[in-house]
């Protein structure tokens, strides 16, 4: 067994017995109340489900196992001349609840890189499609294509005793996390760079090979940034969509691979990942319609003006349970200000961080009115020449795998069961509200 799964094993037995004795003993108490307004309002708050790996305040933004973004900048190793964070030490905390070592580091790095492999009959199933077929389109596609080399349900079919399900989830996660960056570089490749595929770089690290595969730029930051967006897109506790849809659909005992490209068909939605698709998209109307990539501060009020006046929403800005300027945000500033300078396109997501908050608070009934992450990310990758957009929501999901993914491993060894909350219809309402 190797080093991190006995590590996983270990730690999950113990929480797992000691979470049994806990709902023994407590199991009837109340920890919530739930109200109308919560049932009809996209059961906002509710709580309902454990998530392991991470959590999120409403004011402090993700905390990763306890530690906010920053401190992960300080605390993960990262590669030698660089100083953002490898995602693989990001896993290594999120699976075991341990900082890693810079040994356990590179041990993973080439435990993936063993593992990367894409079966040749999904890059044919991809080659099959439409050129101008959506990018996360082609990446469920070649997820769902991949599952022929799922092990849990193989050993599922042979018969497995429930006790052993943590093994074969987390064989299939860290093969599925493993091959991600080949399968969505071919796509990225495929769809705007006519097939001209590049090999894999086996000295690199998981993120830092995935940034040499997409052959954007040469510039070393785009690397480092590779590493960054990997890290700080991974999880966001287990309520958004995508983590929630890949737990749900985990819960039936679906394999990993059906698991995440059904959590990958809620991150392609414009309200949750295709958000940062949108917000490039968004400005670079605005540019064109304008006519200048300088817009005054005046210009950008009278544009956001329109696409509320159109009934739509500002991208990037909102957020269902955040409350304050996403740290993630904060995050991409910081590195765009120790990185870029006077880059046009990074130079509006900055005025639209001082114009759009206070236009929306206008609107009296905006939540939230500060930034997101998908808000900035996309201008960095303008700036490094990735500027096909439509890709971006591929870029998070790669990412977000990390977090469902370890997720996944803890829900099955765990023995969490079948997720079936309750539904009422309206009639059951009014007749709550007239006793
Ligand atoms: C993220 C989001 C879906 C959260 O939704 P939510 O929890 O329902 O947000 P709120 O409770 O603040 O919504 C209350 C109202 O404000 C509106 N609102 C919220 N964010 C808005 C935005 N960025 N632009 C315009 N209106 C917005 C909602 O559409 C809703 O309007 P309605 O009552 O007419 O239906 C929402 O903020 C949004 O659509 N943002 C833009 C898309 C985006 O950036 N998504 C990525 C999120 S990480």
């Amino acid at each position: 067994m190797d080093r991190l799964k006995e590590a996983f094993y270990i730690k999950s037995l113990e929480l797992k017995n000691e979470m049994r004795q806990v709902l023994k003993e407590h199991g009837s108490r109340k920890m919530d109340e739930v109200s109308l307004q919560q049932i009809f309002g996209g059961m906002r708050g509710v709580k309902s489900m454990i998530w392991e790996t991470s959590a999120l305040d409403p004011v402090e933004g993700i905390r990763f196992r306890g530690l906010s973004i920053p401190e992960l900048k300080d605390k993960l190793p990262s590669r030698e001349g660089d100083t953002e964070p490898l995602p693989e030490g990001l896993f290594w905390l999120m699976l075991i609840g341990e900082l890693p070592t810079e040994e356990d580091v590179n041990w993973l790095s080439d435990d993936w890189e063993r593992r990367r492999n894409v079966p040749e009959h999904t890059l044919r199933v991809i080659d099959s499609l439409p050129i101008d077929t959506h990018p996360m389109t082609q990446f469920i596609t070649g997820i769902s294509s991949m599952q022929t080399n799922g092990i849990f349900t193989k050993r599922y079919a042979e018969g497995m005793s429930k006790s052993d399900y943590w093994d074969p989830m987390y064989e299939d996660a860290m093969n599925l996390i493993a091959s991600l960056p080949t399968l969505a570089a071919y796509i990225y490749r495929r769809s705007y760079f006519k097939g001209e595929h590049i090999a894999p770089d086996d000295t690199l690290d998981w993120a830092g090979n995935f940034a040499h595969m997409l052959g954007v730029s040469d510039n070393p930051k785009f690397m480092s940034l590779m590493r960054m967006y990997m890290t700080i897109h991974a999880d966001h506790e287990g309520g958004n969509a995508s983590a929630h849809t890949t737990h749900l659909v985990g819960s039936t005992l679906s394999d990993p691979y059906f698991s995440f490209a059904a959590g990958m068909t809620s991150l392609a939605g414009p309200l949750h990942g295709l958000a940062n698709q949108e917000v490039i998209k968004w400005i670079f109307n605005m540019v064109e319609e304008l006519g200048t990539n300088e817009p005054t501060d005046d210009q950008i009020r009278k544009f956001v003006h329109e696409t509320l006046g159109k009934g739509q929403v500002i991208p990037g800005f909102g957020h269902a349970v955040l409350r304050r300027p996403d740290p993630r945000f904060i995050a991409l500033k910081r590195f765009a200000e120790e990185n870029i300078e006077n880059d046009p396109t990074v130079n509006i997501v900055w005025k639209m961080f001082e114009i759009v908050p206070p236009i929306l608070q206008g609107l009296g009934k905006v939540k939230n009115p500060w930034p997101n992450v998908d808000a900035h990310s996309g201008s960095i990758l303008v700036h490094y020449g990735l500027d096909q957009y439509q890709y971006y929501t591929v870029l998070f999901g790669v990412s977000r795998a990390l977090g469902v993914l370890a997720s996944l491993c803890w829900s099955r060894a765990l023995g969490m069961p079948l997720e079936r909350p309750k539904s009422v219809t309206y009639d059951w309402i009014k007749t709550q509200l007239a006793k």
